[in-house]
This record gives C-alpha cells, structure tokens and sequence, in this order.
C-alpha cells in the first residue's frame, strides 16, 4: 500500500501552509517533534490555542480535539476551574523552595482515592514514577528482575522501555546490554503479551522483584487484558514474594475516582499515578502505595547506615511544586465526585458506536472501540474483538494507514492523538459526536477514493 500525491493531500497542503513554515522552520533546531507520537508526514500542524473540546491552528482551521493533552485533560482544555486554580496560584508565587499546603492536601486526595495508596510521593513525569518504583521494587525485595508483559508501556526509561516495540526480545539502541539470560533489557524480563502461563512461569522462579502492568490493558486498553489475569497476577505475586504494580497513569481517575483497580478491585503493592494527576497542567505524577515499601524513601535521623546504604534518594526540582499542586488539588476533587467518568465513558460509546456504523457502511475491514473513555481504531483484520474490548494481541494497523488516517482526520476537522488513540473528555457534546463521526466517514471516504484503505 503506497500513499501518493492526491487532491486530499494537495488540499490537506493547501489549507496548512503556515503550518508547513512553521515545522521547516523547526528542522533547523530540532527534529520537529519532541514525542515521537506526534511524528506526522507531511508535516506537523501547529496549535495556537485551544478552548474546551475545540483546538485552532496556526492556519486558522478548528478541530474537535481528541489529543486532550495527552489523555491529561478530561475537563477539556482550559477548565474555567482549574484555569481559576493555577492563576490564583501563579500570584502567589509558582515555587518556594520549601514544602507547602497545597501538596498535603494533594497527597491526602490521592491516599482518599487510589486504593493502593498508604503513602504517596510526587515527582515530575509517569516515566520517573514508574523509574521509582522500579528502585523501590529492587530495595524492598532484595531482587533484580523485573517482569512485564510485550505491548505494555511504563515510560522510557532503561529498565522498562523493553518489550514495547516488535520484535519484543530485541534491545532498544543506546541502552545497558542485558545482565541475565532472560532479560532483554539490564534485568528487565518480557513475556509475551497477556499470557498467564508465561507469568506463572517466571513468576515461580522467585526472582522477580516486580511485575509491572497496564491493567486496562496495553497502550491504555488498546489491547486489553482481561481482569481474571489481573487477578491472577496478584494471587501469584503475594505466593512468590513480587510486587505486584498496575500503572495507573492514562487509567488513574479516569476509570474511576479510585482508578482501575478500584473497578477489578484488584490493590497493587505499586502504583505510579500521571497525567489527571496534575490537572492537566502538566508536570506533575505521583507514586503510592504501600506504607512499608514507602518507608524506604524516609530518612532516619542518626542511622546512617539506613541513610547511606538501604534507603531509596529522591531529588527533583519541579517535585510537588505549588502551581501543579494547586491544579492537582482542584482537579481531583472534581474527580472524586464520579461524574465525570461515567460522562466520558457514555460519550466515548456513542462516538465509537457512529464511527462503527461509518466503518460497516463501507464495508471496511476495522473498527472502533473504547476502554473507559479511551477511544481506539484499527483497520485490518482483528481476531478477538468484540467491539466493546479487544484482546487481540496479534493484530497492528499499519503504520502508513495510521498517519494517513490522522491527516485524513485533521482535513476534515477531528484531531486525535496519531490516527488511532484518542481521548474523550467530560466535556465533549452530542453536537461534537455528530460532527466527528460525519467527519470520521468523511476521511474514509477519501482513504478508500485515493486506495489508503
Ligand atoms: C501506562 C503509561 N505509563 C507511563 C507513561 C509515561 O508517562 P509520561 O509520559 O508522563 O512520562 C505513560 C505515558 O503515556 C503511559 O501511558
């Protein structure tokens, strides 16, 4: 399948020429982009601001935004409320140096909520969360290993950006060589996407420090792993002395005002928190969990050895800083009152239910499908589904498609996060459903014309 020059790109170029400046411009200082999942040909589209579900770019065109700052901001962009929150805080000063108010009380929301959370830590991104409880994992039990399933996604970091990428036994460039047989990366030991049988088995070795998992499933739900694995994993986790850690940073709030454990009622020993966390601001994540594993982050005054040689270091400058902390405290007490979810997730269902009808009028090979208010499409052939959720871990979209379909998107209105994730929010209407799913066949419309799909 090859994309050649159509009148859509032609248009798509056309209405986009600011925009096209603007990312030639950025080649001379940098690669374009600064996440890869932003990575569009033929160019990025530059944003000049944003408003509720709405999204402008530099060119003047609006879209309905499904982006939503990355799964962050499920009040829409710049909630009146939280807006109100981070200005009045802003006046007040954005960092003191010293501890303050604002991050008891965010640290007393998370522990009310989450129901792994004892104790809680602030830190900056889910990556460094996740980087902590990899530490902390290692301290607790004494062991090097940690284990996560192919597909899964825990942040970038050395021990556990492993496994994401096929083929999945295969180490990242630039990253430590592996130190056991059967770890990929450093000590980090991958098994193959949602199977119970490999768990067990490398979980009876007894070796294992921590396993890692996304319990909605891999890349928020798009491959989703059914909740009597989830369950497995903690019954096997406390027999064989590992931490069990589910990654709560797309899921954390937005499942529910207790996360996704919360509605498995599975509780972790670990869990790293990201992106509602913080109100959308940005900057702002946590870890929780156990109090006796949290313990290993406190000093002790006047045992040194505990000082030097057994507890965990944790330094950052932006950790639990007033302006996200101000945000974070607002945010989640609009959380906990449980609304929004069930909001999102009602929306997320009527607009997948519109693109499916758009798919099946077509007669294409695909379709759409959410896990709370996480919105996924795949074309091509899919095993497992049932439309509701998706277990199949063999299926990918190919890439070409992906990047056309976000484009083919764009040209007509709809912005989501590559071609195929995306995030609905609380604040999402009927009428913002109506137009994407009319602008969702109008971009397969022109997909199936210029032989994309
Ligand atoms: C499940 C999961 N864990 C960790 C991360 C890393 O979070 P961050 O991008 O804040 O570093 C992400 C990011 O999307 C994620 O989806």
């Amino acid at each position: 399948m090859s994309i050649t020059t159509t009148s859509n790109l032609d248009r798509f170029i056309a209405t986009h020429q600011k925009s096209r400046e603007l990312w030639e411009r950025s080649l001379g200082s940098s690669r374009g982009i600064h996440h890869d999942s932003r990575h569009t040909v033929p160019f990025q589209v530059y944003t000049s601001h944003a408003s509720g579900t709405r999204k402008w770019d530099v060119d003047g065109n609006e879209y309905i935004d499904y982006s939503m700052g990355h799964g962050s901001l499920i009040l829409g962009h710049s909630h009146p409320t939280l807006v109100e929150a981070v200005t009045r805080q802003i006046t007040k000063g954005s960092h003191f140096g010293t501890e303050h108010l604002a991050a008891i009380e965010w640290a007393e929301l998370v522990c009310r909520l989450i129901p792994a959370a004892e104790r809680v830590e602030f830190v900056l991104t889910g990556t460094e969360a996740d980087i902590m409880i990899v530490q902390l994992a290692r301290a607790y039990t004494g062991r090097q290993k940690i284990l996560k399933f192919s597909r899964q996604f825990f942040g970038w970091s050395d021990d556990l950006y492993v496994g994401v990428i096929p083929p999945f036994d295969q180490p990242l460039p630039g990253r430590l060589p592996p130190i056991t047989d059967d770890a990929v990366t450093n000590a980090t030991v991958v098994i193959p996407c949602n199977d119970d049988v490999a768990m067990e088995k490398a979980l009876a070795g007894k070796d294992i420090a921590a396993l890692f998992l996304e319990g909605g499933g891999a890349h928020g739900g798009g491959i989703c792993m059914p909740p009597e694995l989830v369950r497995k994993a903690r019954r096997l986790t406390q027999e064989t002395g590992t931490l069990l850690v589910i990654d709560e940073v797309i899921s954390g709030f937005r499942w529910s005002p207790g996360g996704y454990q919360a509605t498995v009622d599975v509780t972790p020993d670990l869990t790293p928190l990201g992106k509602i966390v913080s109100g959308g601001i940005g900057g702002g994540a946590a870890v929780c969990g156990r109090a006796d594993i949290m313990e290993l982050l406190n000093m002790k005054p006047g045992d040194a050895e505990w000082n030097r040689y057994r507890r965990i270091f944790h330094n950052g400058t932006w950790n639990a800083n007033p302006l996200i902390a101000a945000t974070g405290v607002t945010m989640l007490n609009i959380i906990a009152q449980g609304e929004v979810q069930p909001t999102a997730e009602a929306t997320a269902r009527k607009l997948t239910d519109g693109m499916n009808r758009q798919i099946e009028k077509r007669g294409i090979d695909g379709c759409a499908y959410h896990t709370s208010s996480v919105l996924h499409l795949h074309f091509g052939k899919c095993r497992k589904c049932d439309r509701t959720a998706c277990y199949d871990v063999e299926k990918s979209t190919p890439p070409e498609v992906i990047n056309a379909l976000h484009w083919y998107l764009l040209l007509n209105g709809v912005s989501l996060l590559r071609g195929t994730v995306g995030w609905v929010s609380a604040v999402h209407t009927d009428e913002d459903i109506r137009q994407t799913i009319a602008a969702f066949g109008a971009a397969l419309d022109g997909m199936v014309a210029d032989g994309v799909l």
